[in-house]
C-alpha cells in the first residue's frame, strides 16, 4: 500500500493544510523499464508553491489529485529494468509518498559521498547546484568586492554565501530573525548579516556595505529587492534565483532602466534545471568543498510523510533554518 500527499485544491495567496490530502492506494504494477521505491528521505522546496498555482511559468503546475512533487531518496525494491537492482540508493523525484513507481529515465543513483546521505537533496544537489550557478556564473564574485545574499539562513543562500566567501569577497548576508542572522555569521562565516526585520537596518547596511553592492543574489524578491538595488553599484551584477515574498507580499517591482543604463549593471535570471549538463561537475565540486569543511551544511529532519505540509508551510512563512527534510521510512 502507498500513502500519498495528493494535492486537493489550489492556494489562493498563502498556502495552508486545507491544499492538501493523504490518501492510501494500491502499488501499481511494474511495467518493463520501471522500477518500485522506498520512499526514505523527501525533500521540501518553495518551488513546490509555485507548482500548486495554475500560472504561465517555466514548468507546468500539478493538476489536482496529483501527488505533490518533491525530489527525494530512496532504495529500489522491486525492478523491471537491467540498470536498476533491488538493494539501489536511488535520486529522483520520488514525491510526497511512501512508494515511487518510477520509469528508470527519471531517476539516478547516489553519488559516493563521504558524508550525510541526505546532503545530495541540499548542499551536495539541487540547491547547492543553485547557489553555484547563481553565485558563480552569474554573480562573479571577486576579492574585495562586496557580495550580497538574500534569504541567507535557507538551504540555496547559506551555500551562494559561502561560495562567494571562498572567493575572497566581503559577503554580506539578510534574513529574519536575530537568530537566524547569528547563525549565519557564526556558523556560516558571513563577514556581517542583517535581519530585515529591524526598522533600521537600511541605515545600518550602509556601514556595513559603505561601497556598495557589486554582486546580489536574490532569492525574495518585494519590497527587500526595491530596497537594495539603489545600492548597486556600476558593473554590478544581479542574479535572480527566486521570488519568494511573491506569495505574501503583492508587489510590481520598482527597478529602474536608468538605474541599470547608468550603471552598466547586469541583471539575470535563472533556473538550475537548464543546467543539467553541468550537473555533475559543479556537484562534484560541492561535495570536495563539503566534505573539506569550506562549505557549512545544516539540515533539519522531520519524521512522517504526514508532517510535510505544515513543514512547507513554515519553510514559506520564515519559521525554518537550513534545508528541510522529511523521513519517511
Ligand atoms: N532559480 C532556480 O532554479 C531555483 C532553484 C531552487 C530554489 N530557488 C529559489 O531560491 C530561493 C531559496 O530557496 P531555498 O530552498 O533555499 O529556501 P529558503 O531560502 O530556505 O526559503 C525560505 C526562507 O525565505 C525567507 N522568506 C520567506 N518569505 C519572505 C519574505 N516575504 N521576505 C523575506 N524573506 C522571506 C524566510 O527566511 P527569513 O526568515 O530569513 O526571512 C524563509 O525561511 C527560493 O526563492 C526558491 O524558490 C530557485
Amino acid at each position: 500500500m502507498n500513502t500519498k500527499i495528493i494535492l486537493r485544491n489550489r492556494p489562493n495567496q498563502t498556502v495552508t493544510q486545507d491544499n492538501f490530502e493523504c490518501i492510501d492506494a494500491d502499488i501499481e504494477p511494474l511495467r518493463s523499464g520501471q522500477v518500485l521505491v522506498l520512499n526514505q528521505w523527501l525533500s521540501l522546496d518553495p518551488y513546490v508553491r509555485g507548482r500548486m498555482t495554475e500560472r504561465k511559468s517555466y514548468a507546468p503546475s500539478m493538476a489536482l489529485g496529483d501527488v505533490v512533487m518533491g525530489e527525494g531518496i530512496g532504495i529500489v525494491i522491486d525492478s523491471q529494468s537491467d540498470q536498476f537492482k533491488t538493494g539501489d540508493k536511488v535520486i529522483g523525484m520520488l514525491g510526497w509518498q511512501t512508494h515511487a513507481v518510477m520509469n528508470c529515465s527519471a531517476i539516478k543513483l547516489i553519488p559516493e559521498i563521504p558524508f550525510s546521505e541526505t546532503w545530495p537533496l541540499g548542499a551536495a544537489g539541487m540547491p547547492g547546484i543553485t547557489a553555484w550557478i547563481g553565485m558563480i556564473d552569474i554573480c562573479k564574485p571577486k576579492a574585495g568586492e562586496t557580495i550580497l545574499v538574500t534569504s541567507a539562513a535557507g538551504s540555496v543562500g547559506s551555500v551562494a554565501g559561502q561560495l562567494a566567501k571562498l572567493q575572497g569577497a566581503h559577503i554580506i548576508g539578510i534574513a529574519g530573525p536575530e537568530e537566524k542572522c547569528a547563525y549565519v555569521q557564526d556558523a556560516l562565516n558571513f563577514d556581517y548579516c542583517l535581519s530585515y526585520q529591524h526598522c533600521n537596518w537600511l541605515s545600518n547596511f550602509n556601514k556595513y556595505a559603505p561601497n556598495g553592492i557589486d554582486g546580489l543574489f536574490e532569492n525574495v524578491g518585494g519590497t527587500l529587492f526595491d530596497s537594495l538595488t539603489p545600492q548597486m553599484n556600476p558593473y554590478s551584477r544581479i542574479a535572480i534565483c527566486g521570488l519568494i515574498a511573491e506569495g505574501l507580499e503583492e508587489q510590481l517591482h520598482s527597478i529602474n532602466l536608468r538605474t541599470l543604463l547608468a550603471n552598466r549593471m547586469l541583471i539575470q535570471g535563472f533556473i538550475v534545471s537548464d543546467h543539467v549538463a553541468r550537473w555533475r561537475e559543479i556537484q562534484k565540486q560541492l561535495i570536495d568543498l563539503i566534505a573539506e569543511q569550506k562549505i557549512q551544511v545544516y539540515e533539519k529532519i522531520t519524521e512522517n510523510l504526514q508532517n510535510a505540509p505544515q513543514t512547507l508551510i513554515d519553510l514559506l512563512e520564515g519559521r525554518c533554518l537550513g534545508k528541510q527534510i522529511i523521513k519517511l521510512s
